[in-house]
């Protein structure tokens, strides 16, 4: 069977990492989660100080770009990898409400796009890949074989990330995590650089009445067909 790109596109918090993981699980392929590594950097302007709720210092995070390591190690255990910044585990770290926040403004910058992209396709360049983002088949991969689209409304996104949170005992109010997936939708559909658009040979797939299986069974016949 021949190896291949699997991109795979869309909203926050439309299910598009754990469509991605059981994928590449079924495939033997490599999944790429890209929204961990702009969370790792939004993780690391945190820490420097160079990002609050009241200012951005775009121009010091650029800076120090040079510095920043990321990392993807596979753990056996959960059998997934998880990201590492500096040689540090910041799984737990980035998937918290504040850095996703934050992230959409530090995913706006071209340095900090350009030095990931670069690192995303290097990681692709021997295909058997399947990468979850929101420029995957538009510019990271735009000859992907397989371009997948992920949609759902806002209101089924905020819930499941309601629980997500909750079930990492992060105690946050629904209201909030509602308007953070309606701010980051804005933000990552309206940048100048790279914005989440829907690539013209890009499957779509809402999945707002879609159970896992049945998204997981859909995807995997467009693989079948594709190979
Ligand atoms: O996928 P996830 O929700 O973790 O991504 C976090 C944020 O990172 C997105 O809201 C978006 O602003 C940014 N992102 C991006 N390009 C990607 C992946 C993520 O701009 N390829």
């Amino acid at each position: 069977m021949k190896k291949i790109t699997i991109a795979i596109d869309g909203f926050s918090s439309t299910g598009k990492s754990t469509l991605a993981k059981q994928l590449a699980k079924q495939l033997s392929y490599v999944y790429v989660d890209t929204g961990a590594m702009y969370r790792a950097v939004t993780w690391f302007a945190m820490q420097h100080n160079f990002i609050d709720e009241s200012h951005f210092d775009s121009k010091a995070l650029i800076a120090h770009l040079q510095d920043i390591k990321l990392e993807f190690q596979f753990n056996s255990e959960l059998g997934f990898a998880e990201m590492y910044l500096n040689n540090e585990n910041v799984e737990m770290a980035i998937r918290t409400i504040e850095v996703s926040n934050f992230v959409s403004k530090v995913a706006e910058v071209s340095e900090v796009r350009s030095k990931l992209v670069e690192q995303q396709q290097q990681m692709g360049k021997n295909k058997a890949i399947v990468m979850d983002g929101r420029d995957i088949g538009t510019v990271v991969f735009p000859d992907a074989e397989l371009k997948i689209f992920m949609t759902a409304s806002a209101d089924t996104r905020a819930k499941r990330r309601y629980e997500e949170l909750k079930e990492r005992g992060d105690v946050v109010e629904y209201e909030l995590v509602l308007k953070n997936v309606v701010e980051r939708d804005y933000i990552d559909t309206h940048r100048a650089d790279s914005p989440l658009v829907i690539a013209a040979d890009a499957i779509e797939i809402d999945n707002s009445n879609l159970t896992r299986e049945e998204q997981f069974q859909t995807v995997l016949e467009l693989v079948n067909k594709t190979v």
